[in-house]
């Protein structure tokens, strides 16, 4: 819809509203977040982007005007002349990422903020409660502290973490007090023998030669007149093991802290304390820390009280300062990594082998803590499996070269409780070796761990195997969003694939809130990117510049759009334009004068259905038809998202430059009569979903390919064709074949791995064969989140929620239920950044009942399947005659809604 007609449909909803509306709507202002974080401290976005929320208990509530004001304080807020700024009462019906108008913030400057609204019945509400965000250090030169370090011997394998520790004293009453702190390597801090943080994988992974994130600990109530600090060190993404070539110290050899306090005093004055030469390090009981192969800790060396005060460090060596850059610090804009959920197990298993194992029931990311009590000195050792084999044995084979282990030397004292600090696993089961005595369920527990991002989304349906298929979406993106997102958490790769994420991506806008974490993420794609334009293939690059592949590096322009489509955001179009335009210029200068790109190297429809029956063949899709479909696209959405920049003459160059690349691939790649030179699924579905077919050969194509799909009876798809496949059957109206393929059991399919009992998504259709069997050990990973982009659907196109392009972030819904596959109802819930959507049908004897609830600030365009004006009452009321704005479109009903919650009802006999 274009924005004349957005227009025009809302002032309809206004006038309906005048009339709908109870004039005494209470209209309340909430969930106040910057950045999309809920008080964000220690944040370096100049002029932040502020979002709320509207409550009403009234319908069809649009914001008209809002006012924001910010001041240094919560009371200050009320008094006008302490104000910071005011943006006035400005009319917009703006509630997401509104632009922070202020003068500029000074480094670590809190301000507290509020908001109120003015509604469509120029109701204004109360002011919101009060939130605040906190800058961060804003100039390089404003960081006092030196690198510190220990000199360890250079080594291949993991060396012991480093313990740094120093103390300091306070005369005065402290006001406020926050930590700045970062690390080569991970760490974990501590003051006055407490951990300082939940936060997990510090200082989080991300180009670590360009931006090194730094984080802000608001420490003041820690604060005491002695105080102590400590910090631990360990190798981590910086110098440990990561990568194809298992190679160690990819950024560099030497682990490095930085650190500074600053002090605010009740008496108006202040204190820095930071890292320099006076600090102390040692190392300690963890021998040994390695993302890939886990660790190793003797607990007969723990050095009690280090971080505390009264330790004695006479003996530990001084700290040397190191020259390592401060001027690519950088302030996180994601979310941290916490562990967020605990799994008891719910088997002991001893194996045919003789193995002692403990299934915890869901293949999970992170690590188990375990209790043990038994004499100093005895070795527990813990391995991890997602999948025991056909015999019921333990599996590591597809682990490739990664150890997976962790050791615990026991120190002999009662009850010991250990846990690791700087690795993490995936598995579902856990062999214990050495485990003194006889181990109860109770002696492990599962701490799962991820980037702790807001669940937005839950789908479910009728069928239970769709729901599990569902749960392991999820926790496939739980395991696998761990700061970065990563193909698989298991093996010796964890990496972040860019073909991977970005497939998934909408999936994943769904599931959880992805703003803050794929904010981050994309700079590091930019500051990856070649200067040639090319974009590696993992981000960040720990692979030396390897790149370049169709709908891999495309991610440069995919995840930006899917950040834009659902959270409205310009400003990640704005600042990764010059990424995207560097991709896009890339394939044009490698695909050259005739458009069609058939250089370079490509992973193609990686893992599409294979076989080597000659009469009942794979599927391969030619990669340069694949390159030459996604140069198409990107470059289509390059020219798109130019305009909505408002960089008119980049929208033209980029428009017209598709139309060429797009007349050059039917020239090359469709006959005549419609059929594409490579007959599979996946080019039917990229050649239909990318618009690439000319008006006339679109029906033909779309036969073919339905065709294609009834003769195998089965998905051919890989990493490419999936994430379209039943979106495009359902856009060229085979909803039959897309249900079908969507409950087909049998390998491939999705519901197959989930009769073989998967709590995850598999890399491959077929990880475990229908005999027992595994894939091939070089690789398959059991938690592999890409061929879950099927939930795209599932909430798209099964339950109806979807987004409008034209009126991004939900401004405007588009409802559109769809109901087959036996199904006898689906259910999906969404928060937006304007509150929660509902979409939920179910069939109930003879009638169909569809509910949906429509934020306040948004309209909704709802399509009713299979019906007709007279028959349809919503809030039990007959539809026409309380809304004017509906039409018969085919067999469908269509109308324009404000906010609020609606039941409709209407014979289901058209609807199976
Ligand atoms: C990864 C993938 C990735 C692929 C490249 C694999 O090793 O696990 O998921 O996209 O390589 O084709």
């Amino acid at each position: 819809m274009n924005q004349r007609n957005y227009l025009i449909r809302t002032a309809a909803i206004l006038i309906l509203a005048m009339v709908s509306t109870s004039m005494l709507a209470k209209n309340t202002v909430k969930s106040l977040v910057a950045e999309y974080l809920v008080n964000p401290i220690g944040i370096d976005v100049k002029e932040p982007r502020l979002s709320w929320q509207i409550t009403s208990d009234g319908s069809n509530v649009l914001q008209s005007a809002y006012e924001i004001r910010v001041a240094d304080s919560p009371q200050a807020l009320a008094s006008k002349n302490k104000l910071i700024w005011s943006s006035g009462k400005v009319e917009s019906n703006q509630s997401v990422n509104v632009i922070y108008g202020g003068p500029a913030l000074k480094s670590m400057q809190r301000v507290y903020w509020q908001v109120r609204i003015w509604d469509n019945n120029n109701k204004v509400s109360k002011w919101s409660e009060p939130a605040f965000w906190e800058m961060g250090i804003l100039e390089p030169e404003s960081w006092e502290a030196s690198w510190i370090t220990m000199e360890d011997e250079k080594s291949v394998t993991s060396l012991p973490c480093h313990y740094y520790r120093n103390e300091f004293s306070t005369s005065k009453k402290v006001k406020s007090a926050r930590v700045y702190v970062t690390s080569h390597g991970l760490y974990q801090l501590f003051l006055n023998g407490k951990k300082v943080s939940d936060d997990l994988f510090t200082p989080g992974w991300t180009t670590y030669n360009k931006r090194l994130q730094y984080q802000t600990y608001d420490v003041t109530s820690q604060i005491g007149s002695e105080n102590a600090i400590g910090a631990i060190l360990s190798d981590g993404w910086y110098r440990g093991k990561i990568g194809w070539d298992y190679q160690n110290g990819y950024y560099g050899d030497q682990l490095a802290l930085l650190l500074q306090l600053e002090i605010n005093y009740t008496d108006g004055t202040s204190e820095t304390f930071t890292t320099g030469d006076e600090w102390k390090v040692a190392t300690g009981p963890i021998l040994s820390s390695s993302i890939y192969d886990g660790e190793t800790y003797d607990a007969r060396l723990e050095i009690e009280g280090w971080s505390a005060t009264g330790f004695d460090d006479g003996k530990w060596q001084n700290a040397e300062v190191t020259n390592q850059p401060k001027d690519i610090l950088v302030a996180p804009q994601g979310v941290p990594v916490k562990a967020t959920q605990e799994i008891k197990p719910i088997e002991i298993i001893t194996t045919l082998k003789g193995e002692l194992v403990f299934d915890m029931g869901q293949n999970m990311v992170g690590w188990v803590r375990m209790k043990v009590q038994g004499k100093k000195g005895d070795q527990v050792v813990l391995k991890f499996a997602e999948v025991l084999d056909k015999e019921g044995n333990f599996y590591t084979d597809n682990l490739r070269s990664a150890e997976c282990t962790d050791t615990y030397i026991l120190k002999g004292v009662g009850e010991e409780v250990f846990e690791p600090h700087f690795t993490f696993h995936g598995f579902r089961y856990v062999k214990l070796e050495g485990f003194p005595g006889i181990p109860e369920l109770e002696d492990i527990t599962g701490v799962v761990i991820h980037s702790d991002m807001d669940r937005t989304g839950t789908f479910t349906c009728s069928d239970p195997l769709i729901n599990q298929l569902q749960q392991n979406i999820q926790w496939g993106q739980r395991g696998n969003f761990l700061d970065v997102p990563t193909d698989c958490p298991q093996r010796d790769e964890r990496l972040g694939w860019t073909g991977d994420a970005q497939v998934f991506s909408m999936t994943a806008a769904y599931n959880f809130d992805v703003a803050a974490f794929y904010t981050k993420w994309m700079k590091d794609v930019a500051a990856d990117q070649l200067p040639n334009g090319k974009v590696p293939h993992v981000i960040p690059d720990v692979l030396r510049g390897d790149g370049g592949s169709t709908a891999w590096a495309d991610v440069t322009i995919i995840v930006p759009w899917t950040v834009y489509k659902i959270y409205g955001d310009k400003r990640i179009l704005d600042e990764q334009y010059a990424s995207m335009k560097a991709w896009v210029e890339y394939m044009k200068s490698d695909a050259g004068d005739d458009y069609l790109w058939t250089e370079g190297s490509h992973f193609g429809d990686w893992l599409a259905y294979a076989t080597i029956n000659s009469d009942y063949p794979g599927a391969t899709t030619e990669k340069d038809l694949i390159a030459t479909a996604y140069y198409y696209n990107s470059t289509k959405l390059l020219g798109k998202i130019a305009g909505i920049i408002g960089n008119k003459e980049d929208a033209e160059k980029y428009d017209s430059l598709s139309s060429k690349i797009k007349k050059a691939f039917v020239l090359e790649y469709v006959t005549p009569n419609g059929r594409l030179v490579s007959h599979t699924q996946t080019a039917y579905a990229l050649a239909l979903a990318f618009d690439l077919l000319p008006e006339n050969l679109k029906g033909k194509a779309a036969e073919y390919f339905a065709n294609d799909v009834k003769k195998f009876g089965h998905l051919t798809t890989g990493f490419v064709g999936t994430p379209l496949l039943c979106n495009t059957l359902s856009a060229i109206g085979r909803d039959d074949l897309a249900f079908m393929l969507l409950n087909r059991k049998e390998y491939p399919s999705w519901l197959y791995p989930v009769t073989k009992g998967a709590t995850t998504i598999w890399e491959r259709w077929d990880g475990q064969k229908p005999d027992g069997t595994f894939q091939d050990v070089g690789m398959n990973s059991f938690n592999h989140y890409a061929y879950g982009a099927i939930g795209e659907w599932l909430y798209g196109h099964v339950a109806g929620i979807n987004v409008d392009v034209e009126n991004p972030g939900y401004k405007h819904i588009l409802f559109s239920p769809h109901v087959g596959g036996g199904l006898t109802n689906a259910n999906a819930e969404f928060m937006s950044m304007y509150g929660e959507v509902k979409s939920s049908w179910k069939i109930e004897g003879q009638e169909f009942v569809y509910e949906i609830v429509i934020p306040a600030n948004t309209t909704a365009t709802v399509t009713l399947p299979e019906a007709k004006v007279e028959q349809v009452t919503i809030n039990s009321s007959a539809l026409n005659e309380n809304v004017d704005d509906l039409k018969e479109q085919g067999n469908a009903v269509v109308l324009n809604l404000g906010s609020g919650s609606y039941q409709f009802r209407y014979p289901a006999d058209k609807l199976k």
